[in-house]
């Protein structure tokens, strides 16, 4: 144990318990690269601006890049009494170069430091996050450019659900192509998140700014900010930037669990719509018969922590006065746990997809089941002039007599269909296959293949302008 950093007012030594619940170099760690890029560019705007003379800088610098490289070639001795990144690489640079290296405190104080390290990681990390967001809708829009086919008769077919009862057949692709719409206002979200945390705290100081004749335009440039923060409370103090990550994790998370959802139902015995690939998927060490869907199933239970990460530092941040207040400590490992866990699940899910097979003669088999063409009965009847209430009632009452005699619309017999409606036929009731169902799907952003076409040109055209 050294004298602390801090140590000057004291006469006791710290509790060995206080020690250990203070400490964040366990995590924060992961910050060194950021720190000692922070330091850097504050010491070179302290020689800028005349406060130490270029010999300091250059002494201090060169011990900093000593201490990188230890850190990198992983020598570097983390010690627990110097209880965070900060003061460690501080005190290592004190054993390596002397008092001089007291002096690159000058005009800074631990909290706009980790505040300045804090942006830099979360910055990259969200914008990272977006272009591995970005990776995947690549992925499912091949995926949906796929499974149009060629011609329209090529399109794969799937039911479509709501409440998880079959509503009316889509096309598989439009299915993806959802997806990708998700996907792409989660890029969105984690781009924006970048550019609105795009300033630099550094130079306020504890938290009411300094005295010295820093250039905090300087450091916020050299460091790749787009400006310094406005208000210097508001910089060592606020984390919503963090928040705003999360919550964009949250959202993404939120929507792969969705698709996680849906991926491990059709892969069911009972769907039979899809076989994830044997690479993505598990055994049981008891039942030689299964294949478990455990990325699938994490994905989804990762959710859990994603969102746990959020509502965490919102509980965190909400009672605390301005300006810093060691709660903030609490914010970094929910950031890391976020970014790391979505990190892999998107790469997972990048490369499983593509591997991913579906079964079109069951998926097709399932989207005509369940009266899903009911709605185009009524819309041929309403077409003729039926005003849709009554065209609804119509076909209400021929489900029921199909449903209790336990046959489809299309095998009812003409007496029957006519009973119902005049304008109704056998003949009709025929036509109304699933492929004609998603073909008159026309409308703007509608499931017909021609729409589905234009929506998979449009969004290749997004991602490749
Ligand atoms: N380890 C601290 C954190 O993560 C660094 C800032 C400490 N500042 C302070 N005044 N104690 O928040």
């Amino acid at each position: 144990n050294d004298k602390k950093l801090w140590g000057g007012r004291f006469a006791e030594a710290t509790d060995r318990l206080v020690e250990l619940f203070n400490a964040s170099v366990g995590f924060d760690q992961r910050l060194a690269e950021h720190d000692i890029r922070g330091s850097l560019a504050h010491v070179a705007m302290l020689g800028e601006v005349s406060i130490l003379s270029a010999e300091e800088v250059a002494q201090i610098e060169a011990g900093l890049r000593d201490v990188l490289s230890d850190i990198r070639a992983g020598t570097f001795e983390w010690r627990l009494d110097r209880e965070d990144v900060h003061m460690n690489v501080e005190a290592a640079l004190r054993d390596r170069i002397g008092p001089v290296a007291g002096k690159l405190h000058t005009a800074r104080s631990r909290n706009d430091q980790v505040a300045v390290d804090f942006r830099l990681f979360t910055k990259e990390a969200a914008l990272d996050l977006a272009s591995k967001t970005r990776a995947l809708r690549e992925v499912m829009l091949a995926e949906a450019d796929k499974y149009l086919g060629r011609g329209e008769q090529d399109a794969v077919i799937l039911p479509g659900y709501t409440h998880l009862q079959v509503a009316q057949p889509i096309l598989l692709s439009h299915w993806f192509m959802a997806y990708v719409a998700m996907l792409e206002r989660d890029e969105g979200r984690f781009r924006d998140a970048a550019e609105r945390m795009d300033e630099s705290p550094l130079g306020s100081s504890a938290l009411a700014g300094t005295p010295w004749p820093i250039d905090r335009h300087a450091t916020a440039a050299a460091l790749g900010f787009a400006r310094p923060t406005a208000n210097s409370l508001d910089g060592v103090g606020s984390r919503d930037f963090a928040l705003e990550f999360l919550s964009a994790c949250a959202i993404l998370s939120a929507h792969l669990s969705r698709l996680s959802e849906e991926l491990i139902l059709y892969s069911t015995f009972e769907f039979g719509f899809l076989t994830l690939p044997d690479s993505h998927t598990t055994g049981s060490s008891i039942m030689p018969q299964k294949k478990n869907p455990d990325v699938s199933e994490l994905a989804r239970g990762k959710a859990g922590r994603v969102f746990g990460n959020l509502m965490g530092l919102l509980t965190v941040v909400k009672g605390t006065p301005l300006a810093y207040n060691k709660d903030l400590q609490e914010d970094k490992e929910g950031v890391f746990d976020s970014y790391d866990t979505l990190s892999i699940v998107l790469r997972l899910y990048a490369e499983m997809l593509p591997k991913t097979v579906w079964h079109a003669e069951a998926t097709k088999a399932a989207a005509a089941r369940g009266y899903s063409t009911a709605t185009d009965v009524a819309d041929f009847l309403a077409r003729q002039g039926v005003p849709f209430r009554e065209a609804h009632e119509v076909v209400g009452g021929l489900v029921g007599v199909a449903s209790r005699s336990g046959r489809q619309l299309w095998e009812l017999t003409d007496d029957e269909l006519r009973a119902a409606h005049t304008l109704l036929s056998a003949e009709i009731a025929r036509q109304l296959t699933v492929e004609e169902s998603v073909k008159n799907r026309l409308s703007y952003g509608g499931s017909a293949p021609q729409r589905v076409r234009e929506a998979v040109d449009a969004a290749k055209a997004a991602l490749d302008p």
